[in-house]
């Protein structure tokens, strides 16, 4: 887009906010400000996390409920009486997501189901006009990213990967300083999800977590659907709490891209042992055969030339991390050993400095102003941000700071790491979901230093 077709969509886009923006006020409630009229689908963990996010907030206006199972349904009605967040309709049925993206009176979706519904209820809600937020990941296969891309550039809908930990404290601060040229030209970086699973994998069928070894259909939560996908697939099936941040840093998909990339996995053993562990040696569920390696590596080459190493392990026994290092021609900074180590600031050659320290000098304008009420909320407070981003996009009609073109590079590192293992560690191409729009796209993720709300 050239200077006068960007100046021509702007306005039309002001023009539509306006527009739109009366259309909340009469539709929504008395109060002067307008709010974004919200459908929630899939209130497990996650989904009721995000509700009571937006309900606290008190720029949304529930519309829709949408769950498959009644525990979550009545967890939801709870959180709405207690806040006294007005009455939504309530949905029970599989597909009822179809119903409620036509509807009306609802501005934006936000997905927070099991993976294999990600894309289905994204597409429908797309197809209906609806602003979408999609938990991660937006899709399992190669194809099904491609789809949704081809859909959201078709039907110019917005899209928006809920990719909460982007708005992490530390990262947020490190990508002010990788901005500022701090860590001077990034070479190397590390990510990963690190996270001993292994009690949310299993459970009793009545415990979310912590009790029993059953999965599938005599489990319930992510153990119900995210454990069977141990069982038929190996690579990094959680990809983007580590590559989304990392790429803004790296400005993916906007001025750099994904190149391609190789994987290799561990043996298969941390989930066997707990079953025999935790349910004995007879257990049936002894005999699962799980597929997926314990410890999957993915090597990621950049255009740019960079290369992340990424790391998958959720079935060992470990304390939580994802792992960051970032690693410059200046300097590093490494999540682990909490340290930066800048080589013309640093007091002491080779000698990590607390990383605190540069962290509250690089705070990030969105922590500095919403910090104190970020952190009594989920997830550290990155929660906190997800939210207000999501809404303040919907009202005010501005394009989502992590769009679908984000969504699909870092969804994709999933199946293509699984077909890199398959190849016997055969190095993959990473395909180019912006057919060449990542040359011209500028940077927008934590460009702002305030909301518009
Ligand atoms: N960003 C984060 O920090 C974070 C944290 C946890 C989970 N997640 C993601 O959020 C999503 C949900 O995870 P979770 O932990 O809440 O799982 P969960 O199992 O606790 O909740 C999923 C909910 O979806 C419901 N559901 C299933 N099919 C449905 C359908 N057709 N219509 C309506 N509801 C349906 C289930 O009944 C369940 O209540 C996953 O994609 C997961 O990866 C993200």
């Amino acid at each position: 887009m050239n200077r006068g077709e960007f100046i021509a969509h702007a306005t039309i886009i002001g023009a539509g906010a306006a527009v739109f923006k009366d259309k909340m006020i009469l539709a929504g409630t008395k109060k002067q400000s307008p709010k974004a009229r919200l459908a929630f689908i899939g209130l497990g963990m996650r989904g009721s996390g995000l509700l009571k996010e937006a309900v606290s907030q008190g720029h949304s206006e529930i519309v829709a409920i949408s769950d498959i199972n009644e525990i979550a349904i009545n967890n939801a009605k709870q959180i709405i009486k207690d806040t006294g967040s007005g009455s939504p309709d309530y949905y029970l049925k599989e597909n009822d997501f179809e119903t409620i993206v036509t509807r009306d009176d609802v501005d934006a979706v936000i997905i927070a189901t099991p993976w294999e519904w990600h894309l289905p209820m994204s597409l429908a809600s797309l197809k209906a006009g609806k602003h979408t937020g999609c938990e991660v990941i937006a899709g399992l296969t190669v194809p099904e990213i491609w789809e949704l891309v081809n859909l959201q550039e078709k039907t110019k809908t917005p899209y928006m990967m809920m990719e909460n930990v982007c708005y992490r404290r530390d990262v947020m601060a490190v990508l002010n300083m990788a901005r500022k040229n701090l860590f001077g030209n990034i070479t190397y970086m590390e990510c990963g999800y690190q996270h001993d699973l292994r009690e949310v994998l299993f459970n009793d069928g009545q415990h979310m977590t912590g009790h029993g070894v059953e999965f599938g259909e005599k489990g319930i939560n992510e153990a119900r659907w995210r454990t069977p996908h141990y069982v038929s697939h190996n690579g990094d099936m959680y990809p983007t709490h580590g590559a989304g941040p990392l790429s803004n840093i790296l400005n993916i998909t906007r001025g750099n891209q994904f190149a391609q990339l190789v994987s290799m996995a561990t043996p298969a053993i941390g989930l066997h042992q707990y079953i025999v562990e935790n349910g004995g040696n007879s257990h049936p569920n002894t005999k699962v055969k799980f597929k997926c390696g314990d410890v999957v590596t993915t090597l990621i080459k950049c255009v740019n030339g960079e290369v992340i190493k990424m790391t998958f392990d959720t079935s060992s026994p470990r304390p939580y991390s994802l792992g960051f290092r970032v690693q410059g021609s200046e300097g590093i900074w490494t999540e682990d050993a909490k340290g930066i180590y800048l080589q013309k600031h640093s007091p002491r050659a080779h000698e990590y400095e607390p990383a605190a320290k540069y962290f509250s000098e690089h705070d990030h304008p969105y922590w500095k102003k919403y910090g104190d009420k970020a952190e009594s909320s989920g997830h550290g407070g990155m929660d906190y941000f997800i939210i207000r981003e999501f809404v303040d996009c919907v009202i005010n009609r501005k394009p989502f700071l992590m769009d679908v073109y984000d969504a699909a590079m870092w969804s994709v590192l999933r199946p293509l790491s699984e077909k890199s293992i398959a190849k016997g560690s055969q190095p993959v191409l990473i395909p180019d979901f912006t057919r060449g729009k990542w040359k011209r796209r500028k940077p927008v993720f934590g460009m702002q230093n305030d909301f518009s709300l």
